[in-house]
């Protein structure tokens, strides 16, 4: 579905991904992880054209994406979620998950689509569609509630049904629980253990370990932008490249 071959980013000279290769097969759930600063979120913003990779490609069903603006990417079918949050306010919770419905991301052109008289079916369908995925995430009560007002894990989840309910081809999620208490953390889990079984194709960015390993089909550890293991959930949690990663980690912290 996607394969990065020597992904490199830098930021004023300093790499935030040096060569980078993995693939996200087709029908997985492959999770991204590392310690702070790694590089997961900037994988993300090479993948959705927010960066241009300084060099490397980047392949998503044969077509290389590495030079191609965000616009371009979302049409052609990875929608994501943000790790800090981009909802709009002053709109309400069914508007900003209807515009995960646009072909081009925006909002502007659907919104004024949705005021012409001869579109009120298209307008019925899109909104059932924007309610289903609303109710998946539990927010079908709120649909009318300008987003602004939600509390934090609410609005973490309006982000979710927005980057899936156009039934992408694949949904890059960069840390979708954090934040959320136990409750929430449980229910966003069964939604994408229910994503997954349904043949989705995600890439989840998280620090949530105990999600990770239960959810994921591939694990891919990033470390100072380098990749330093890839495998199943039981092989990487036994690499020790991978505990040094953390334990590093855990020294510098403490
Ligand atoms: N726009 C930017 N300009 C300059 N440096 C950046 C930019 N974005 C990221 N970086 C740097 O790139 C490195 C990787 O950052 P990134 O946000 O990708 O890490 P991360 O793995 O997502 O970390 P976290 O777990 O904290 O979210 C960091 O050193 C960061 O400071
Ligand atoms: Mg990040």
């Amino acid at each position: 579905m996607l394969k990065l071959k020597q992904v490199s980013k830098n930021f004023g000279g300093l790499p935030a991904l040096s060569d980078v290769t993995f693939t996200v097969p087709k029908g997985q759930l492959t999770a991204l992880i590392g310690p702070n600063g790694a590089g997961k979120s900037t994988m993300i913003n090479c993948m959705t054209g927010v960066f241009e990779p300084s060099s490397g490609q980047i392949e998503f069903q044969q077509q290389q994406i590495e030079s191609l603006p965000a616009y371009k990417i979302s049409r052609m079918g990875i929608s994501r979620t943000f790790q800090n949050l981009k909802i709009f306010p002053r709109l309400t919770v069914l508007e900003n998950v209807l515009t995960g419905l646009t072909s081009d991301g925006g909002d502007s052109m659907l919104l004024a689509m949705l005021r012409l008289p001869s579109l009120r079916h298209r307008e019925r369908q899109l909104k059932l569609r924007a309610m289903v995925a609303l109710d998946r995430f539990d927010l079908a009560e709120k649909a009318n509630w300008p987003a602004g007002i939600l509390a934090y894990g609410d609005k973490k989840r309006v982000e979710l049904a927005r980057a899936t309910v156009g039934n992408p081809q694949l949904i890059l999620l960069d840390e979708p629980v954090a934040g959320l208490n136990a409750e929430e953390t449980a229910a966003v889990g069964e939604q994408l253990h229910l994503l997954r079984s349904a043949g989705h194709t995600m890439l989840l960015v998280e620090h949530d370990m105990a999600l990770v390993m239960e959810i994921a089909d591939q694990v891919v550890v990033l470390d100072s932008g380098k990749c330093i293991a890839i495998g199943t959930p039981d092989e990487v949690r036994c690499n020790p490249l991978v505990l040094e990663a953390y334990l590093g980690r855990m020294d510098a912290t403490a």
